[in-house]
């Protein structure tokens, strides 16, 4: 029997594998994992395989940073041969970062079916890399899996056929499932000098947001002024630490003593972080979805979400930018209830199992999905 082959590249890919791995050995489903490279350092790579007991990748590309094309571009020349050579069932490609879309692209194009998870999230803004992403790897798809009854919505106004579309969940939630009680026991605010106090937790990568040192500017405003209600735990990704060291505001945020500055965190001490949180501000989409399952109140620092269910079920709030709008929904929360929280349909740690069950019917039924290409 020929195996699937998974791919991933960046650090949100990692967690949802993760779950695909272990349903897949669990189902005796044989499995390739490749890993592009697009992530490489330690605290954005290595530390997730380690925590998450992912295996070593069979194939790493080594294809790091670049721009978008060629970025692109050198995932798709590197993967191709790979594909031929391990000349799988079906591809399987996760989330909606360059990696899956490159290897979505170079796959159909050698007629090997493509299965994509995570699909049929949208935010609408046709200018975010990620939302091109997902629109074109969707389209790529075979096989379609879903987090949410939104996404199946989003697929059919798009025409993709139903009967192509599985609802199973969410694989994310899967793995943040399997380690909460592991990330709760490390009370990972106190090694923050926090001892008990309520604090905030801020992300921020999105090049909507880093790349433009105004924008950027204005934001680190508002978190300074959010800091003055409670600390601020920042880990800082490296796209954003090259943004602020730029601009010397890294050195102002600092000084304020306030707003503590620290490395991208490993997936577990993350997730205790942001669990121990009074109030999360964000630009990620899974933090979204995490706070939404951990009840922690999350403001998005976006105008828009491809993850409405994180808002109408969820604890989100979708801000946008504006300093004065930030500290006032900082404000609410802080000082305000915890909101009610329902966790969305089907997030309920099963999700990698729905998929490799759907796969497993899918490559017996038909011998490859490929016969509906
Ligand atoms: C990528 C994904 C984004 C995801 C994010 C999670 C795309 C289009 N974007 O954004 O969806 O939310 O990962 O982190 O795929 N860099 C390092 N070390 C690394 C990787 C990157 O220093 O291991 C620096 C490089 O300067 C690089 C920059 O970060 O140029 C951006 O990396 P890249 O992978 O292109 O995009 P991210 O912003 O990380």
């Amino acid at each position: 029997m020929k195996p699937i082959l998974l791919v991933v590249g960046a650090r949100p890919n990692f967690m949802k594998a993760a779950s695909l791995v272990s349903a897949a050995r669990e189902a005796d489903l044989r499995t390739t994992l490749v890993h592009t490279g697009q992530h490489y350092d330690p605290e954005l790579s290595r530390v997730f395989f380690d925590e998450l007991e992912l295996p070593e990748p069979d194939i790493s590309l080594g294809i790091g940073s670049g721009t978008h094309a060629s970025q692109t571009a050198r995932i798709m020349l590197e993967f191709e041969p790979v594909l031929r050579e391990i000349d799988p069932a079906l591809f399987v490609g996760v989330g909606d970062v360059n990696s899956s879309l490159a290897c979505s692209l170079v796959a159909i194009k050698e007629h090997y079916p493509v299965a994509h998870v995570e699909a049929g999230l949208r935010c609408r803004d046709p200018w975010m890399p990620e939302e091109v992403n997902r629109r074109l790897t969707d389209h790529l798809a075979t096989l379609l899996f879903t987090t949410s009854r939104d996404a199946d919505a989003n697929l059919a106004a798009e025409g993709i056929p139903a009967d192509r579309v599985h609802l199973v969940g969410n694989t994310m939630i899967d793995t943040l499932l399997r380690f909460r009680d592991a990330a709760r026991a490390r009370s990972v605010g106190d090694r923050f000098g926090l001892d008990g106090q309520p604090y905030a937790v801020l992300t921020l990568h999105r090049p909507a947001n880093v790349d433009d040192v105004e924008q950027l500017a204005d934001i680190m405003d508002s978190v300074r002024r959010v800091g003055e209600l409670a600390p601020v735990v920042f880990p800082v990704h490296p796209r954003t630490r090259r943004q602020l060291e730029d601009e010397r505001v890294l050195g102002r945020l600092e000084s304020e003593g306030r707003v503590v500055l620290t490395e991208p965190l490993g997936y577990v001490d993350f997730i205790g972080l942001v669990d121990g949180a009074r109030l999360v501000l964000t630009d990620s989409g899974g933090i979204q979805e995490e706070t939404t399952v951990l009840g922690v109140p999350c403001l998005t620092l976006r105008t828009s979400t491809e993850r409405p269910v994180t808002v109408t079920a969820g604890t989100n709030t979708v801000v946008g930018t504006d300093p004065d709008l930030i500290v006032a929904e900082a404000t609410r929360v802080l000082f305000g209830e915890r909101p009610a929280t329902r966790v969305p349909e089907l997030w309920d740690g099963r999700a990698g199992e729905r998929i490799v069950a759907v796969i497993q019917r899918e490559l017996a039924e038909l011998g490859s999905p490929s016969a509906r290409v």
